[in-house]
């Protein structure tokens, strides 16, 4: 039977061997809700920095550039890290070049992967789909806070391992626990997301609306892969 693991933070992936693996990157709030929006939006694809300079020599290559630090809009760039943002006429068609404070991390730590997914709540079960139907072990691997273990991505593997659960044994205890945590808290997620450190963080910077769309299932059918370092739909 195929395995699935979660790897809760991205300071603990020299743990785990991804090559052989799909790995679905998860950054609930809010990197890879945005790519999932902005792909289904119409974006063209979203090249993803670690490397916030990098990403900004971009502008020059005609891409638009998005991007965030804790939480804020990076200064001089065209767009932060909103799923509003990228569901502006500006952005159809166009290629953007991103870098946030973790998501791209952990798609950086993923490259050497079999294949590289986007997941969001916005297209769980296209993902679930999508894994149920390929052969390889499966690995899930939550964004986190700079190392740190964050609540909205443990509790989106949880979900995910729920969705999935009938084709995939455990490999470790991390998706026992994250599983455990989901269904624990999966009746009233949005007001217990509400309490987690990132949400408190980006209500201080006048954040709100971001949370209950990021926590929204299923608006998008789509799954966002990683080609030749550039995230599209495929
Ligand atoms: C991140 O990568 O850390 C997040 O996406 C941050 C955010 O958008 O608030």
């Amino acid at each position: 039977m195929k395995t699935v693991d979660v790897c809760l933070s991205p300071d603990l992936i020299h743990l785990y061997d991804v090559s052989d693996k799909v790995v679905v990157v998860v950054d609930i709030l809010r990197a890879t809700s945005c790519m999932t929006a902005g792909l289904a939006y119409g974006v063209k694809s979203i090249t993803p920095f670690e490397n916030l300079e990098q990403c900004q020599k971009m502008k020059g290559n005609g891409y638009l550039i998005a991007g965030e630090r804790n939480g804020q809009k990076v200064e001089g760039f065209d767009l932060g890290n909103s799923p509003f943002d990228y569901m502006d006429e500006k952005v159809k068609g166009k290629k953007v070049a991103v870098t946030t404070t973790n998501g791209t991390v952990a798609i950086e730590k993923s490259r050497r992967a079999i294949e590289v997914i986007i997941g969001s709540f916005l297209n769980i079960s296209a993902v679930a789909a999508h894994v149920k139907k390929q052969q390889q072990n499966v690995l899930i691997l939550c964004a986190g806070w700079k190392g740190k273990v964050n609540l909205e991505d443990s509790l989106f593997a949880g979900a995910l391992v729920d969705k999935i659960i009938d084709k995939f044994e455990f490999e470790c205890d991390a998706p026992l626990l994250a599983h455990s945590t989901y269904l624990h808290m999966k009746d009233d997620m949005l007001s217990r997301v509400q309490n987690s450190s990132h949400a408190k963080r980006l209500n201080k910077l006048n954040v709100t609306k971001d949370i209950e769309y990021c926590l929204t299932e299923d608006e998008f059918d789509i799954v966002p892969r990683l080609v030749n370092g550039e995230l599209v739909i495929s």
